[in-house]
C-alpha cells in the first residue's frame, strides 16, 4: 500500500477510460480521487467500479494484492476540481478526445497542481505540443497512452512534449510499471504516436485486401487472430523477424527483395468510406439478434480473453 504522506492519484474524467485507470491505480495501493464535470457520472462510476471488482475477485481475476473491498475504498469521487487535485502526486486526465475541452482543463490544472505533480494525458492522438504548449507546468506534462481496456491490457505510450523534464518521464514510467502496467517511452512526439500508427497500417492492408477482392472480412480478421496474433501477444515484428532466420540481419537477408516486392504493389490510403466500409460493417453484425446486445457480449468476451491472456503472459514471462 502506498503511503499516505504520498499523496493522490487524481482521475480527471470518468467514462470508460477513466473508470479503467482509477481500477488500475487502486489495484496497486494507490488512493485514487476521481473527479468528472458530470455529477451522476462519478456516482455511476463508483457503482461501476464496485460492481466489476467485486466480479473479478469472484472469478479470480482481480489484479493486485488487495481485497475488492480494500480497492474500492481508495477510490473516492470528486465534482470540484480544485478539491480534488489537492495534495495530488499524479493526474491522469481521460476526458473526451477534443483539444479545446483539453485545453481548458490543462488550463485549470495548471492553476491549482503544486510544483511536483505530474500532469498526464490519456490522449489517443492529440499531440503534446498543442495540449501542453504555454503551461507553466509544462516541464512536468507527459502524454500516457492506454490501450482500451487498460485493466487487461498492459502498454501505455509515454509520449513527451519537447520541454518534458526527463525525471518526469521516469517517474511515470516507474509509476506505470509499479501498479502493473508495460510502458514505452517515445523519444519524441509523431502522429498517431506508435501504437495507432502499427494498427493502422494493419487496418489500411486489410481493407485493400477486401476491396481488392483478395479475402473476406472475417478471414483477413481470422489471418491476424490465428495467425500473426498468435505470436504478437509475445513477440513483436521485429524479434519475430530475428527468430525466424538466424538473426534480424541473416531475416533481411533472406527475405527483404520479396518483402520489398510485395510492399511496392500496396495500394493507397484508403478512403474508409463507401462500400467497403458498408461490406465490412455487414460481416460483423450477427443475423436476427439485437445490435448493442451483440456488441456487449462480444466486448465481455474479449475482455474475458484478454484477461486470461494477461494471467497466462505473466506466468510465462521471461526473467
Ligand atoms: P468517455 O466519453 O467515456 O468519458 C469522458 C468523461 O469525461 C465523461 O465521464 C465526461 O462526463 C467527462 N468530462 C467531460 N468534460 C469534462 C471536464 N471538463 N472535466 C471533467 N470531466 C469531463 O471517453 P473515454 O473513451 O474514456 O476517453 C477519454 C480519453 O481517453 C480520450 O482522450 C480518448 O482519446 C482516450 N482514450 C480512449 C480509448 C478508448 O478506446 N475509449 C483508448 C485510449 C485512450
Amino acid at each position: 500500500m502506498t503511503d499516505p504522506k504520498e499523496g493522490s492519484i487524481v482521475i480527471i474524467g470518468s467514462g470508460l477510460i477513466g473508470r479503467s485507470w482509477a481500477m488500475v491505480f487502486a489495484s496497486g495501493g494507490f488512493k485514487v480521487r476521481l473527479y468528472d464535470i458530470v455529477k451522476e457520472q462519478v456516482t455511476a462510476a463508483l457503482q461501476d467500479i464496485r460492481k466489476q471488482m467485486e466480479e473479478l475477485q469472484k472469478s479470480g481475476m482481480l489484479r493486485g494484492n488487495l481485497s475488492s473491498e480494500e480497492q474500492i475504498s481508495l477510490i473516492s469521487g470528486f465534482t470540484e476540481l480544485k478539491l480534488a487535485l489537492e495534495g495530488a502526486i499524479f493526474i491522469q486526465e481521460c476526458v473526451p478526445e477534443n483539444l479545446e475541452l483539453k485545453l481548458k482543463i490543462f488550463s485549470d490544472i495548471d492553476r491549482y497542481v503544486n510544483d511536483s505533480a505530474i500532469i498526464s494525458s490519456s490522449t489517443s492522438c492529440l499531440s503534446p505540443t498543442k495540449m501542453f504548449n504555454g503551461l507553466r507546468h509544462v516541464k512536468n506534462c507527459i502524454v500516457a497512452h492506454p490501450v482500451n481496456p487498460p485493466y487487461y491490457v498492459p502498454l501505455v505510450e509515454l509520449v513527451p512534449h519537447p520541454q518534458t523534464e526527463q525525471v518526469t518521464v521516469e517517474k511515470t514510467y516507474t509509476l506505470m510499471k509499479k501498479i502493473g502496467q508495460s510502458p514505452v517511452k517515445l523519444m519524441k512526439e509523431t502522429d498517431g504516436f506508435v501504437l495507432n500508427r502499427l494498427q493502422y497500417a494493419v487496418i489500411s492492408e486489410a481493407w485493400r485486401l477486401v476491396q481488392d477482392g483478395v479475402i473476406s472480412p472475417r478471414d483477413v480478421d481470422t489471418v491476424m487472430s490465428e495467425g500473426l496474433g498468435m505470436r504478437y501477444a509475445f513477440l513483436g515484428p521485429l524479434e519475430t523477424a530475428h527468430l525466424n532466420a538466424e538473426g534480424f540481419k541473416s531475416y533481411c537477408e533472406r527475405y527483404g527483395e520479396g518483402i520489398r516486392r510485395v510492399l511496392a504493389t500496396f495500394g493507397p490510403v484508403p478512403t474508409f468510406s463507401g462500400e467497403v466500409a458498408e461490406k465490412i460493417d455487414q460481416a460483423f453484425w450477427e443475423e436476427q439478434t439485437d445490435k448493442p446486445d451483440q456488441l456487449k457480449t462480444r466486448r465481455e468476451w474479449r475482455d474475458a480473453c484478454l484477461s486470461h491472456l494477461a494471467k497466462l503472459k505473466k506466468e510465462t514471462k521471461k526473467n
